[in-house]
This record gives C-alpha cells, sequence and structure tokens, in this order.
C-alpha cells in the first residue's frame, strides 16, 4: 500500500530512518512527512514503533479534478463499505490548496460519496463525529490534484495514551524523541532535564532506553478496519513486548522549579511505570550538580512568547551559561526554544540545528558542547 506518514517540520530524516527499520520502501522525503510503501504489517509497525511520526496515513485514490464534482466521483469510486463498519462514526478533514469555492465544501462532498457507497448497500450510512471519529478521511487537494487517504493512526500519534494531565506548555511527545535522537541520545548516556515541565523529555528519554514501543497504551484506528489481521497485531505487539530492556535504575534525571510541576511529572512517570527508574528532583536549575562526568543535557525553557517572560529569560539565559560552563564539562547542552535571543544571551558557541515546530510555534534546538574552560564566547 502507498502510505504516508506525517511529523513536525524538521524531523523527517529520522522518520524516514524509523520507516526504513520497520520495513517500508520507496522511501521519499517531502516536508512535513515521508511517502513510502509498505504492507499491512508495516503499517502496524510504523504506527506502534515510530517516536516521531504524527500520523499515518493510506493513500486510497489519487486524480485529477476541475470541478468538485469530479473529486466526488473519484470518493465514490473508493469501496468504503469493504473498508469499514457502518457502526463506525467518520470525519472527512480537507487541506490544501485549489481553485474552489471551499476546501470544506470538499469535506462535505467527499463525506457524502462515503454516505451515498454505504446507502447503495442497505439504504444506511455511518454517522459523522467530528470530535472523537472512529474512522478519519483525509483529503489533500494541491493545484487540480486530488489524493484521498484513510488515517490509519486515529489519534495523533504523540498522543501515547499516558498524559491526562498537561503542565502550562507541555512539549509534543514526537516532538521530544526527535530532539532526543537528533541530539544522539540512544539510551546508554546519562540525561538531564533540568526544566522538565510535565516530564516529556523524561518518558521519551525512558522509552527509548528500555526499547519500548511509544504506541503500546494506545489503541490506532486500523484495529477498526474490515481488513484487520488481529492475530497479525498480536504477534507485532508480543514482539515488541519481548523486545523491552529489563533495566532497574535509568541514569535519568529531571528537576523543576516548580513543586506542580514535579508532582505532574512524577504522576506521568507513574503512569508509564517509570517512578522508581527516573529521579525527579524541585529546585532552581542553576542549583544543581551534573549527576555524572558526562551526558546529554535536554530541556525547553520557558518559551518567551508572553512579554512578561521576556525580562525573566533575559536574565535568566546568562544565569544558565555561567552553570553549565561550570558544572558540566564534558556534556552537551541541547536547548529548545522559541527565543532566538538565547545563544546571543549565553554567549557561549551554539551549534544551531535546522527549525521544527511545536503545534505553530517555531522552534530551535541550540546545542552547546561544553568542553572546561573552552566555549565562552568574548
Ligand atoms: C516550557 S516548560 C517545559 C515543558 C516540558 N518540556 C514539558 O514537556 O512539559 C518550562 C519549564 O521550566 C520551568 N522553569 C522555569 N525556570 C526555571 C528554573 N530557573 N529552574 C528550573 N525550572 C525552571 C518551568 O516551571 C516550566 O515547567
Amino acid at each position: 500500500m502507498a502510505l504516508f506518514a506525517s511529523c513536525p517540520r524538521g524531523l523527517e530524516k529520522l522518520l524516514a530512518e524509523e520507516i526504513s527499520q520497520q520495513g517500508g520502501s520507496e522511501l521519499q522525503l517531502t516536508d512535513g512527512g515521508v511517502h513510502f510503501t509498505g504492507n499491512q504489517e508495516v503499517m502496524m509497525r510504523v504506527n506502534l514503533h515510530s517516536r516521531t511520526a504524527s500520523r499515518l496515513l493510506q493513500q486510497l485514490a489519487q486524480g485529477s479534478f476541475q470541478i468538485e464534482r469530479d473529486i466526488y466521483t473519484l470518493a465514490k469510486s473508493i469501496d468504503w463499505p469493504a473498508l469499514f463498519d457502518i457502526s463506525n462514526t467518520i470525519k472527512v478533514k480537507t487541506d490544501g490548496h485549489a481553485r474552489l469555492r471551499s476546501i470544506d465544501y470538499v469535506s462535505l462532498i467527499v463525506k457524502d460519496a462515503i454516505c451515498d457507497r454505504f446507502r447503495a448497500l442497505n439504504d444506511e450510512r455511518p454517522s459523522v463525529d467530528t470530535r472523537r471519529p472512529d474512522i478519519r478521511i483525509r483529503v489533500f487537494l494541491s493545484g487540480f490534484d486530488v489524493q484521498i487517504y484513510l488515517d490509519t493512526s486515529g489519534e495523533a500519534l504523540f498522543k501515547r495514551g499516558w498524559r491526562d494531565e498537561t503542565g502550562e506548555a507541555p512539549l509534543r511527545e514526537n516532538l521530544a524523541a526527535g530532539i532526543l535522537l537528533s541530539a544522539g541520545y540512544n539510551g546508554s548516556q546519562p540525561l538531564l532535564d533540568p526544566m522538565c515541565g510535565s516530564g516529556t523529555f523524561l518518558v521519551e528519554a525512558a522509552d527509548i532506553a528500555l526499547n519500548r514501543a511509544p504506541g503500546r497504551l494506545r489503541n490506532f484506528a486500523f484495529e477498526k478496519l474490515n481488513t484487520h489481521n488481529d492475530l497479525l497485531w498480536h504477534s507485532i505487539r508480543n514482539d515488541a513486548e519481548l523486545a523491552v530492556r529489563p533495566l532497574e535504575k535509568l541514569a535519568i534525571y529531571g528537576n523543576d522549579a516548580s513543586l506542580e510541576m514535579v508532582e505532574i511529572a512524577r504522576h506521568n512517570l507513574t503512569r508509564c511505570g517509570l517512578e522508581s527508574l527516573v529521579s525527579l528532583s524541585h529546585g532552581d536549575a542553576t542549583e544543581l550538580q551534573a549527576p555524572a562526568a558526562s551526558g546529554l543535557l535536554v530541556c525547553n525553557p520557558p518559551y518567551g512568547i508572553r512579554l512578561d517572560e521576556q525580562d525573566s529569560l533575559a536574565e535568566l539565559y546568562p544565569r544558565l551559561a555561567t552553570w553549565l560552563k561550570r558544572n558540566f564539562a564534558g556534556w552537551t547542552a541541547h536547548l529548545m526554544t522559541a527565543d532566538n535571543r538565547l545563544p546571543a544571551l549565553m554567549r557561549l558557541n551554539a551549534e544551531a540545528r535546522p527549525l521544527l515546530y511545536n503545534g505553530a510555534l517555531e522552534c530551535r534546538v541550540y546545542a552547546f558542547p561544553l568542553v572546561a574552560g573552552s566555549n565562552r564566547k568574548e
């Protein structure tokens, strides 16, 4: 089948590596995702194992159009009743650019085409649920081209199934995993998030260290499809469980200045069975000592979007720089921020990584290799 995995922009290469590992072939990278081919097993494996994907879509039809009616005809050519049962609720969403009256109207006619295919069978149609549909259909328009996809994931893949409380600004799980993997984290290095908030980096790092599948706690839309092979799915999940490393302690450390956030992080770690494996502390980041001789420090300081945050961040960054330089020789610090003043205010040599997007927020990771006494900019 022809598949498309989407991801936060900037993580396409990492996603492509993950897809190859799970058996995907004919990979083509594009802005915000990877096109590839694979069978049902590959589709399930990517859904379960990808740490960086946002969604995995299966292409059902592709064609060109002049008027809306052509899109209806293309959508109606798909055998929807063969794909899913009428008892499932549906939602159609359209994105892209085309010279049409309205994009929402395209969603409406594709929904009509689906319902008409069902009605032709037994005079009944599936219901629409715009909030929590069982089956999501995505339509992409580009000029006079239209592509119709079935979302095999359901809820976005960054929803791992453990988060029920969010901090002020939780990081999307797939973006956190992507930042860790880009930083070279493989589970063997000590890892510290000194501003851990709700603990997203900690959980994602622990999953990498333990080789746990990020999707193990959740369900997927493909489980509702008529074509679903439950036996195969069970064996894929079973393989994933057998591959987990049985570690008793992880060199993963989290800290936050807010006691409330530390408690939320603790709650999230407990939800993931990590409370005794990951160490948490409460206090100002700059009071921490390095927990090991070398390692990775990864965090996203407050974003600095609100005006009242800007002044306190301008004071925080140089303080962080001094603290890093004094205490973390041998470490590399990776700071993710939407605030492009950060490297100048830290006055440390930084390797800037490509742009990343946390939702709509444009961010960058600045990597500071910390070598004793050598990288302060004068
Ligand atoms: C953008 S949030 C981090 C979000 C986190 N990555 C998550 O996924 O939930 C920034 C965090 O930094 C914490 N913070 C701000 N200043 C701090 C400081 N000086 N020391 C420690 N933590 C601090 C805040 O309490 C907040 O939880």
